[in-house]
């Protein structure tokens, strides 16, 4: 098989996890550069990847500009910096593979996929849900007919109450200003899904959502600015401390690279991960419902919420032959003449989300060695672009008061076609 070539712009969590391939595959994938603007993590990829130093950059538009490298190029920078290296990359004949979200502009995420066609090149984008063994069975199971047409969808996105505070009222993903409306950040995943599982287009959409608790007006008397000099921190169930210091501390790799108790203290003290949950600069919802007409006149209905014991998806699917329901790992399908309940356990996946970190790579790698054969990727910018389209509907029907919006129209809008 031959050995792939990979540049890397953007070594964070992200970036790290889908290069892991490359460590565990040594002979199906090389990365060969690296641009990097945070020094430890430039210089942490370096020496796990073997870069040599005249090869590392620490920044995407060097590395760029030292022509072509390699065969793909993969792109994990934060959401507002997708778009210029992703249509860079593809002009230098670079295959992408691109975080989701692809870009929180829309007519950035159409201008992305005009650019892959233009310079016949592949551009998928990490929806890895799709590559998962748990959303691939449900998807085969559909596809078998085993319950027969699909005439309803319920989707639960719970995201789990500190995974809420951590990613979405402290993180990276707290103010869409910054990065996307939480219906991007963390639900493009979900319409993603949904898209794919209904497999025709959706027509009309509808939401609902606020940022209902995370914010000054509900802080408690005695609260201060951080968990480490507040009054009332043994009392809040988002406290900092007893988080990132007990069950969470992995979780402070996000901002602290050494990940000594001094050293999450000292990161507790100086970044947005210690300050509280009522005094952060967040606007993103907590809690958002989401409606959907398709073609056929099947409809889904998807709720995200800030506010579960859990963090995992739960969906029930309502065909008109026999129901199926998938949560945590375990998938079951009812019939409704036989009676029969069939229970799928799937395996516990050893690469992270559930198995779609590696999926995707190893597909994308197939697709790139097949390319010319015409297949399209299976999370192509094309289908990509579908299932943001429906998210930015949803979005923009939120802030409308829950207007319908007509997801044809909308399109035509953006595109002019
Ligand atoms: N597929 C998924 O399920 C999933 C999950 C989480 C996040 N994401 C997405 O992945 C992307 C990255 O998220 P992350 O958690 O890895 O973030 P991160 O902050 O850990 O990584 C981004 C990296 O980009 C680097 N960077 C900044 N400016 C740069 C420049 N000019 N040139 C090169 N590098 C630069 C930063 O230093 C940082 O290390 C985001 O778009 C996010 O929404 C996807």
């Amino acid at each position: 098989m031959k050995q792939l070539t990979a540049i890397m712009i953007g070594a964070g969590a992200r970036g790290s996890a889908y290069a892991q391939y490359a460590l565990d595959y040594p002979h199906e994938l090389k990365f060969v550069a690296v641009a990097e603007a945070n020094p430890e993590r430039l210089a942490k990829f370096a020496g796990r990847h073997g870069i040599a130093e005249e090869r590392c950059y620490t920044s995407w538009e060097q590395l760029l500009a030292a022509g072509p490298l390699a065969d793909i190029a993969v792109i994990a920078t934060q959401d507002r910096m997708h778009t210029e290296p992703t249509v860079r990359a593809l002009r230098q004949s670079y295959h992408v593979l691109l975080e989701k979200p692809m870009s929180p502009e829309p007519q950035e995420c159409v201008q992305m996929e005009l650019a892959a066609k233009e310079n016949d090149r592949l551009l998928t984008i990490c929806h890895v849900l799709r590559y998962t063994p748990f959303w691939s069975a449900i998807k085969r199971l559909l596809s078998e007919g085993r319950i027969g047409e699909v005439a309803s969808i319920q989707l639960n996105e719970n995201v789990g109450y500190w995974h809420m505070a951590h990613s979405f009222v402290r993180g990276n993903w707290s103010n869409s200003d910054q990065s996307s409306p939480m219906i991007l950040a963390k639900s493009c995943h979900d319409m993603d899904v949904l898209s794919w599982l209904m497999d025709q287009p959706c027509r009309r959409i509808s939401s609902f959502g606020s940022l209902m608790h995370f914010h000054e007006g509900n802080a408690p008397a005695g609260s201060g600015d951080r968990c480490l000099s507040c009054e009332v921190e043994p009392t809040c169930p988002y406290s900092a401390p007893r988080f990132y210091l007990g069950e969470g501390m992995s979780w402070a790799r996000h901002f602290t690279e050494g990940l000594t108790r001094d050293s999450i203290v000292q990161g507790l003290q100086e970044t947005n991960y210690g300050r509280c949950v009522y005094r952060s600069d967040n606007n993103v919802v907590d809690h958002q419902v989401v409606n959907m007409e398709f073609a056929s006149g099947a409809t889904a209905m998807f709720s995200m919420c800030g506010f579960t014991r859990d963090q995992e998806r739960r969906i029930q699917i309502m065909g008109t032959r026999g129901e199926l329901r998938g949560e945590g790992s375990r998938i079951t399908v009812m019939d409704f003449l036989t009676h029969e309940h069939t229970v799928i356990d799937i395996p516990e996946q050893a690469s992270g989300h559930g198995g779609g970190d590696s999926g995707i790579v190893r597909s994308f790698l197939r697709e790139v060695r097949a390319y010319g054969s015409g297949a399209e990727s299976l999370t192509s910018a094309s289908a990509s672009v579908r299932s943001h389209l429906m998210a930015f509907a949803a979005e923009r029907s939120r802030l409308a008061h829950g207007q319908s919006i007509d997801l044809d129209e909308y399109y035509r809008e953006l595109t002019g076609r």
